[in-house]
């Protein structure tokens, strides 16, 4: 099935390209030889990322008291992961950006803070992967649409509608979202647990290790527009041993913390 749903990646006209200095900066982060100097001048011919980045870097969000002017300094205070998930929250955007309307890209931000108060509360893992985690998950969705626009918009009234939308994909894609999007993230070269965390965000059960994509799961379904706790599976909870004893209560919580996010991501 992979191999087959590369070979579509593949061949997909109009697919928005890795912006180049992400996949540098990526690579660099990743290598033990580099150091923050030459990742500072690979960011720096992008004026661009540099500024976005500086934005967020400086929203309510992160809360530092003084504003912070130079992506060396950002580096210095954040350290290279959380450099990194900034780095592909700014510049993989466009790609969360779908072409029916601004509901995807707010559904992404919430989710992503959603996938980091879980990550920070469970203690688990990198938080700053969580965010990034959170905010690619439905990449596959837009993949749907340059696919076949008109049968991705179909489907998207039919599951707002009520029916199951990964039945709905499987029927007439034949495969769905979450599986496209995992091998876009192949095909990107992003990051292992972003493919794993794309391909079973509706299916923790079915991964391998359920503190990587439980925190998605849980913030993916909180953040839903007719979000219903019943929804949400018990296992999945328990298995990440983490207690929600209030999910409207937690989901507004979410929803106010992703304001200064949405804000500086502009
Ligand atoms: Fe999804
Ligand atoms: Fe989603």
């Amino acid at each position: 099935m992979s191999t087959e749903l590369d070979r579509i990646i593949n061949n997909l006209p109009n697919l928005p390209s890795m912006p180049p200095v992400v996949a540098s900066a990526l690579r660099l982060i990743e290598d033990p030889k580099s150091n923050v100097n030459q990742l500072a001048q690979i960011l720096s011919k992008d004026i661009s990322l540099t500024s976005q980045i500086l934005k967020m870097v400086n929203s309510s969000y992160y809360g530092f008291p003084n504003q912070i002017t130079t992506i060396n300094k950002a580096m210095a205070l954040l350290g290279l992961n959380q450099v990194k998930s900034l780095i592909l929250s700014v510049a993989l955007k466009p790609m969360m950006l779908s072409q029916s309307g601004k509901s995807l890209w707010e559904h992404s931000v919430r989710c992503a803070v959603g996938c980091q108060l879980i990550a920070k509360a469970i203690g688990k893992g990198d938080t700053d992967e969580a965010f990034v985690v959170g905010l690619l998950h439905d990449m596959g969705k837009n993949v749907l649409e340059i696919y076949n626009k008109n049968l991705a918009n179909q489907i998207h009234k039919q599951a707002r509608g009520g029916i199951d939308r990964l039945i709905l994909e499987k029927k007439h894609f034949g495969f769905t979202h979450a599986d496209i999007g995992a091998a876009l993230v192949r095909k990107w070269k992003l990051p292992r647990v972003i493919e794993i965390c794309v391909q079973y965000h509706h299916d923790p059960l079915a991964s391998r290790d359920i503190s990587l994509v439980g925190p998605v799961y849980v913030a993916n379904l909180l953040t839903q527009e007719n979000f219903q706790i019943f929804e949400i599976d018990p296992r999945v909870v328990d298995n990440l041993y983490f207690d929600i004893p209030d999910p409207h209560e937690f989901r507004e919580e979410i929803i106010e913390n992703t304001k200064p996010v949405i804000a500086s991501l502009k």
